[in-house]
């Protein structure tokens, strides 16, 4: 099999949640293969940890779901990089229970974060792409936003969500050779940590590749979306899932 060789130099490249998990991996592939990039994350001490000393990586400590503070962090990112050409929507939480027992706060939490931050990422930075005639938008969507999951009526209806706005977009910016795509994913995080044991060998039996991967394993897939070769694919969710939702 042959490999892949990323090249993203002279690209500016924005990801939300970057300061660990998927988000992290996605940041660091980016980083390695020449771009600029921007991590977002409310976390500010994960984000030291993570990117102290990073000279290609800007780091921005806020909650996506703040609009003012995203619309800030992408024109001082916009201004310092000379552009946005990428952005990456991949902040996100889990707040489970049964719909029955759900609080408002629970409900609020998790549609403000994913919906809400993915609204105003995709927002703020559309000007940018438009006025360099092209960009990327990538969202993480969930297998629980296409077929549902006990204890998670609010993480489904927010990755749902997403992946409608993912479609609604993608037509409405396509004349500007703007792309707008999902991602799927299955991977070995902290959010996926906190799933309780007997759960998690159930959940990992259904993976027709037998694994959850690791978060490294996303990026490929992400950078394809992202890169100039993807000028033609507009509109879809990949699942990067080890097969889960065929
Ligand atoms: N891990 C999986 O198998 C899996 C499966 C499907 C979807 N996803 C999605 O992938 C994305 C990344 O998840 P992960 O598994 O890496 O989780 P994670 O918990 O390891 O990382 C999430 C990151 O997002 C940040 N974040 C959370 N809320 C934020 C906010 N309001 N503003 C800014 N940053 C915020 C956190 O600080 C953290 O750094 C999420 O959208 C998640 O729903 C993950």
């Amino acid at each position: 099999m042959g490999t892949l060789t990323p090249d993203f130099s002279g690209t500016n490249v924005l990801v939300t949640g970057g300061a660990q998990g998927i988000g992290f991996e996605l940041a660091k592939y980016f980083v390695d293969a020449g771009a600029r990039v921007a991590v977002l994350d409310r976390d500010p001490d994960a984000l030291k940890t993570a990117w102290d000393g990073t000279d290609a990586v800007r780091t921005f400590a806020l909650d996506v779901a703040d609009s003012a503070a995203v619309a800030a962090a992408v024109d001082e990112f916009a201004e310092w990089a000379g552009g946005v050409d990428v952005a990456v929507n991949n902040a996100g939480i889990t707040r489970d229970t049964v719909v029955w027992k759900m609080t408002d706060e629970q409900w609020k939490a998790v549609l403000d974060v994913h919906l809400g931050g993915t609204f105003a990422v995709t927002r703020a930075v559309i000007p940018h792409m438009r006025r360099a005639g092209a960009g990327r938008i990538v969202n993480v969507t969930s297998y629980t936003g296409m077929h549902g999951n006990v204890g998670q009526a609010n993480y489904a209806a927010a990755k749902g969500g997403i992946i409608a706005f993912t479609k609604t977009v993608a037509k409405e910016v396509a004349r500007f050779g703007i792309t707008v795509n999902a991602i799927s994913p299955n991977a070995s995080t902290a959010m996926v940590a906190a799933i309780p044991p007997e759960r998690l060998a159930e959940m990992t039996a259904t993976v027709p590749l037998g694994r959850f991967a690791d978060p490294a394993e996303m990026a490929p897939a992400v950078a394809f979306l992202a890169s100039e070769q993807a000028a033609y694919v507009t509109g879809i969710v990949l699942p990067v899932d080890g097969g889960v939702s065929m």
